[in-house]
């Protein structure tokens, strides 16, 4: 697949097995992402990478985030988001890593961590593998990046969960351009 082909097919899916990305295969899915557009070469990324067993300290994390982030949260909810994290083989936690300290506005240096999260995406894609950008009450937060030990200006901006399936996925939805493009005047 050429890489508009790549772009045109990715197709998120919410639940993922294994095989996972090998690790030659992660060093070009990172490279993918420390290749995002970055104003002033500020590099402002971490990542968080989530396999096997630590899934589950992961989802015990959420539990708690959870608990501080919602009143009176359900049976229900908790033990979702427990479980959230083995709907995939591999889970990146994507951060902004804001440099308050440069000129640079913060919101340019999320938008060049989304840069990162959807390259990382495309080469999960371009090497047939499945991914999801999930957030949701887990993201955004000052109770995640204590329990994550991030830097209070840390901003987590996605988990992108990674794997592949057997599953027949259907196409993506194909969107009207005109709907969305105009000319100037
Ligand atoms: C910043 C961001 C956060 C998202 N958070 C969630 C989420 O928490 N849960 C979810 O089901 N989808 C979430 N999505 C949407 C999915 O990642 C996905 O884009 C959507 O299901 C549409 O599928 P597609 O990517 O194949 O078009 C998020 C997308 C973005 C860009």
């Amino acid at each position: 697949m050429n890489a508009i082909e790549t772009i045109l097919s990715r197709k998120s899916i919410p639940l993922m097995e294994d095989p996972k990305p090998s690790k030659s295969q992660l060093k070009k899915i990172y490279k993918a992402g420390l290749r995002a557009p970055d104003h002033g070469g500020l590099n402002p990324w971490k990542f968080i990478e989530v396999s096997g067993k630590d899934r589950l300290k992961l989802g015990k994390k959420f539990v708690n985030v959870t608990k501080k982030v919602k009143k009176n949260p359900s049976k229900e909810l908790l033990s979702k988001v427990k479980k959230a994290p083995l709907r995939a083989p591999l889970i990146i936690i994507t951060i902004a890593n804001i440099k308050k300290d440069k000129p640079i506005p913060e919101i340019e240096q999320i938008l060049s961590a989304g840069a990162a999260a959807q390259n990382m995406m495309l080469a999960c894609s371009a090497m047939g593998f499945y991914s999801i950008w999930r957030t949701g009450h887990l993201a955004f937060n000052e109770y995640i990046n204590k329990s994550l030990k991030l830097n209070k200006s840390d901003v987590v901006i996605g988990y992108l969960y990674i794997g592949s399936s057997s599953k027949k996925i259907p196409s993506p939805k194909k969107l009207k351009i005109e709907k969305f493009v105009k000319k100037l005047g």
